[in-house]
């Protein structure tokens, strides 16, 4: 599909659906609309008035047009008040735009939106990253594709001619999210850790990634027995994934991004049980889908940031060769951990990837995890848990979360409930009480990071998927936190 940047006038557009977006309590049609609508012989006029038009958000209303002119269908999309009007909201307008139009059968469209906060590039960004994400269909699983609808070809973005670099920039980093979405939605018998490490490859060698994937005996070498007691009783090996984004010249920052990538969750020994979910544990490699995701963007984007992308990937399975309940790891920092609960395993893996993460050098690091079912009890589906002691990295986060439209709030991270992980034998357990379980999850995490200035761990056990259709979010795999990974390198 073509997003094209156009400097075509309202009135001279010509194809199969033409869109346009009103505010509430701003119905009367004034300048180029007015112009348009009296060629049209007052056809946006009357369909306001027709459908008793609102313009409450995502409302939309259209018609045909006879007299085989030159626009096929118009199309009305509800913005909400002015004021209200954001990247955001201009996200999920074209999402709803594009998704009618492509119901209507329309192949050529063109959108009409207002400028947000003044900035014709921020606009162009949010409109064409809504298309893009909302007209995403996966039919890689289907024998025969399921959509026989007519798909949408040529989006022409009206009043924003001149924005192809925003339009360009908005396409790069939806196909991260898309690879993101790809990767947890597909099962775990197609991801597994060998086919993740295959990707990283496959991304390295087309955006020019420096790669390094350390296979098993590595992973000795350096002392990972937190994460190799993971990976132990699956037949397929464990991946551990290192991309690294250089820039030309010095790099203006160092960061790193870490994401869990565990492929399947089975819970281990503390098997999953009925009602636990374990049918959707496919999506337990989230976080390292979202940090592969942000590493394909980023590697077309070319900050002037070096970032390392790194994921443990390994499988959490059950075989004779699996880790007990009971187990003493010792990781690659040399700190013991006593297993009271094989289904926390992620913070297992996450603890390897963070102490090898830290010893880069870098001025940062955000990990992403599916980390606790705890998280999705406090926060719900559609907000992650952003866990850190710096605050000037919150906010940095909060930025760039805001600005990609994924909502992350800010938990605390009590270092008294520390206490719930004392273990009479190893330095620290691995799981605490119920109560706080993404806190204790947290605090865990932190033990591995010693040198890096800034950290934060983003738990996104609720948003990497959904269940229904949300604006520019088919349901199913989401793709959450590639665009705030994106925002914050960028910024
Ligand atoms: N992968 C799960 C967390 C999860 C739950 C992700 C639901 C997505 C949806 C994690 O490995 C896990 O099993 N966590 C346990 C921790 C517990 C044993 C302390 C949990 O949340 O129940
Ligand atoms: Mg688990
Ligand atoms: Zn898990």
């Amino acid at each position: 599909m073509n997003i094209r940047a156009s400097n075509t006038p309202l009135s001279d557009w010509s194809g199969d659906g033409l869109a346009v977006g009103l505010f509430e309590n701003e119905l009367e049609l004034t300048g180029d609309l007015a112009n348009l609508d009296q060629k049209l012989a007052g056809a946006f006029k009357e369909l306001i008035d027709d459908e008793e038009f609102k313009a409450k958000p995502n409302s939309t209303a259209f018609t045909r047009l006879s007299g085989g002119g030159s626009i096929r269908k118009i199309i009305l999309v509800g913005l909400g008040k002015a004021e209200a009007l954001n990247a955001e909201s201009l996200r999920c307008a074209a999402a709803t735009v594009v998704k009618l139009a492509r119901k209507q059968k329309c192949k050529s469209l063109a959108i009409n939106l207002p400028i947000c906060d003044d900035d014709a590039a921020k606009t162009a960004q949010a409109i064409t990253e809504g298309i893009q994400l909302a007209l995403y269909q996966d039919n890689r699983f289907k024998s025969e594709p399921e959509e026989k609808e007519t798909q949408v070809e040529t989006v022409d973005l009206l009043g924003l001619g001149g924005q192809e670099a925003a339009v360009t920039r908005a396409d790069q980093i939806a196909s991260g999210v898309m690879l993101a979405r790809q990767l947890v939605a597909a099962p775990a018998n197609e991801v597994t850790p060998v086919t993740m490490a295959e990707i990283a490859q496959v991304i390295a060698s087309e955006h020019g990634l420096e790669i390094e994937i350390l296979e098993k005996e590595d992973c000795e070498k350096l002392g990972m027995g937190a994460f190799l007691a993971v990976a132990q009783a699956s037949d397929l090996p464990p991946k551990f994934i290192h991309l690294t984004y250089k820039p030309q010249g010095t790099p203006r920052r160092k960061l790193a991004i870490v994401g869990k990538g565990v492929t399947f969750d089975s819970g281990g020994l503390n098997i999953k049980g009925a009602g636990s979910g374990i049918e959707t544990m496919k999506m337990d490699m989230g976080g390292a889908a979202a940090t592969l995701g942000a590493a394909k963007a980023i590697g077309q984007l070319k900050p002037d940031v070096e970032v390392h992308f790194i994921s443990a990937a390994a499988e959490n399975m059950i075989s004779g060769h699996a880790m007990h309940p009971g187990d003493v790891l010792k990781a690659s920092n040399g700190k013991t951990i006593e297993v009271n609960n094989t289904d926390a395993e992620g913070r297992l893996t996450l603890a390897d990837a963070l102490v090898f993460a830290d010893k880069l050098g870098v001025e940062a690091i955000v990990d992403l995890a599916t980390l606790t079912g705890a998280c999705i009890v406090a926060l719900g589906n559609e907000i992650a848990g952003l866990f850190t002691p710096s605050d000037e990295l919150a906010s940095e986060l909060q930025k760039a979360s805001q600005s990609a439209g994924e909502k992350l709030w800010r938990m605390p991270m009590e270092e008294k409930y520390f206490e719930g992980l004392k273990s009479g034998i190893a330095d620290m357990k691995n799981t605490g009480p119920r109560a706080g379980g993404s806190i204790t999850a947290s605090l865990f995490l932190k033990q591995f990071v010693k040198d890096t200035p800034a950290w934060a761990h983003l738990d996104v056990a609720g948003p990497v998927w959904t269940d229904k259709d949300n604006g520019y979010n088919p349901s199913g795999a989401t793709g959450f936190g590639v665009r705030t990974l994106v925002n914050w390198v960028l910024s």
